[in-house]
């Protein structure tokens, strides 16, 4: 049972150099589906998602396009950023823009904080820079370029060429917080998940960690640093803080205790970011670090991850608009298990459309309701004595709630859905093997009757507490189908086994309709 606790989430904010593809979908989805599932436990739950909007990456691709960069991100916002939380239907409670006030403001009192108290100096810098990470890279990062950069070396992400420069910037004094930081990944093993991801993050501290350059000074599209106007904000410093200024930092003491410490959702090329240099900087400013940095794999296409620069993005509307955003939200999280990569093909989803949401879901709750209808006159039948058959559903049931609950506490989404799924199967199982229909046809067997489709229906109603932080379009339906009380929003997920349906049923259009496709 939940204690009403505070559950803050966010997700990395989005680079609007260009509009979202389903990789930056996916991040948003899983941290909804946190978010969602946190509400129905009774926490105070609050989703922070947003846009990063400065940085060089952002002003060349503005100056490209003969615009200045804040026109630029005010259209990729309002045309791409914000309509993706619609097209795959996400509950925010927040989204901040780093150019707005709030953020400006209050990342310049925090940076001036850390130069009052001694852990900013001023430096110089060589370094090879990759405009697509707005990061310095080791020369381990880089690897031999193919195509037309053959001959050179580039990011090992962006596959583009690194640019050499030297600067005079001001520095972070993150080494100082090597130690500290050990000290915290020991003590708390689960501030960075999944393993693989904490393991590749303590070697990494474990080598030493040098100072971090955060002004730059040869362009100007970025948070002026408040001590030395002719600096800009490092964009990952700045971005980071968003964090933290969305939540109320330096302007709204009692909202930000309400809040922080967040759980961080981020894709694994941007774990360090999260899980080194942000807690340093938090402890340097005397804040309590995050909760934990969870690294999620990718959506790999051709055995590498899915970008825009590589022309391999996908639009997360084009899979919308043929399954709908429930049927997207439930492939991803249930298809690849959560914090490791994994492939997308159009067959692979269209066959789990097929096979799980509309034969093994959606034909279930169809025919279920459809059964009441027909043998109860949509009454919701009383149940008689139960078999050991039904006592098996509701065992399930229970079981299952139990199982995803804990599931989701390990932030294994994929093992929460393979437990709720345990459900649906049974289900489908008993329903071909206690016949309904069969017994429809003896009114000496109508106590049983009723006690199947009683049981039947409140295996459906389980299904749709659990099932709506995943599919909450579907399952909005099938509890008014059900005559549910309130919203299945409202319902207690921990609970969802305990029945709470209604008297009546009204009749259920097809959850996942069948879809005539070809992906040739
Ligand atoms: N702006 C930074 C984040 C700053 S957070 C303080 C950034 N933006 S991004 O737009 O490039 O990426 C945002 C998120 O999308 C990251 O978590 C990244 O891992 C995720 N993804 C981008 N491509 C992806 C895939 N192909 N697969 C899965 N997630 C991917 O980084």
């Amino acid at each position: 049972m939940s204690d009403g606790s505070s559950f803050y989430i966010t997700t990395p904010i989005f680079y609007v150099n260009d509009v979202p593809h389903i990789g930056h979908a996916y991040t948003e989805v899983a941290a909804d589906v946190l978010a969602r599932w946190h509400r129905q436990s009774g926490d105070k739950t609050w989703l922070l998602t947003g846009t990063d909007e400065h940085g060089q990456k952002i002003l060349r691709t503005a100056t490209a396009n003969g615009v200045t960069p804040q026109e630029w991100a005010d259209r990729l916002v309002e045309t791409a950023w914000k309509p993706l939380l619609e097209t795959v239907n996400i509950a925010n409670d927040d989204f901040i823009r780093t150019t707005e006030k709030r953020h400006e403001v209050n990342t310049q009192k925090f940076l001036q904080h850390l130069h009052d108290e001694g852990h900013i100096y001023t430096g110089e810098y060589e370094g090879f820079y990759c405009v697509g990470c707005e990061e310095y890279k080791q020369p381990s990062d880089l690897v031999d370029g193919t195509g037309e950069y053959v001959g050179q070396q580039v990011c090992a992400i962006h596959s583009k060429p690194v640019e050499l420069l030297h600067e005079k910037n001001y520095f972070f004094k993150m080494s100082a917080f090597t130690d500290r930081l050990l000290e915290l990944y020991e003590s708390n093993p689960n501030f960075v998940q999944p393993e693989s991801a904490r393991n590749e993050v303590l070697s990494f501290v474990k080598r030493g960690l040098a100072d971090l350059s955060i002004s730059r000074s040869s362009f100007d599209w970025g948070i002026k640093v408040p001590w030395d106007e002719s600096h800009v904000v490092y964009v990952w410093f700045d971005a980071l803080l968003n964090y933290i200024t969305a939540a109320g930092y330096g302007q709204d003491d009692e909202k930000f205790a309400s809040l922080w410490p967040a759980t961080h959702i981020v894709g694994k090329d941007i774990l360090r970011f999260h899980a080194v240099i942000w807690p340093a900087m938090l402890m340097a400013a005397g804040i309590e670090v995050p909760k934990q940095v969870f690294g999620h794999g990718w959506l790999l296409v051709g055995g590498e991850k899915m970008s825009k620069s590589k022309l391999t993005g996908i639009a997360p509307q084009q899979i919308t608009d043929t399954f709908g955003s429930d049927a997207f939200r439930y492939y991803f999280m249930s298809a690849i298990t959560f914090g490791q990569d994994g492939s997308f093909s159009w067959e692979d989803l269209s066959a789990r459309y097929q096979a799980e949401l509309a034969n093994g879901f959606g034909n279930l709750a169809s025919r279920v309701i459809a059964m009441v209808v027909r043998y109860c006159d949509g009454t919701i039948p009383t149940p008689g004595e139960f078999t050991a058959d039904d006592e098996a559903i509701i065992a399930t049931e229970k079981r299952a709630t139990e199982g995803a609950v804990d599931a989701i506490s390990r932030l294994a989404i994929h093992e929460a859905i393979a437990s709720v799924w345990e459900l649906v199967d049974e289900l489908n199982g008993y329903i071909t093997s206690q016949e309904p229909w069969g017994l429809a046809k003896d009114p000496a067997n109508r106590a049983r009757l009723e006690t199947v489709l009683y049981t039947a229906l409140r295996g459906l109603g389980t299904l749709a507490v659990l099932l709506s932080p995943v599919v909450p379009e579907a399952t909005a339906k099938l509890w008014t189908a059900l005559g549910g009380t309130g919203d299945v929003t409202d319902q207690r997920i921990d609970q969802a086994w305990k029945w709470t349906g209604g008297d009546t049923v009204a009749p259920l259009e097809a959850l996942f309709p069948r879809i005539e496709a070809s992906f040739d």
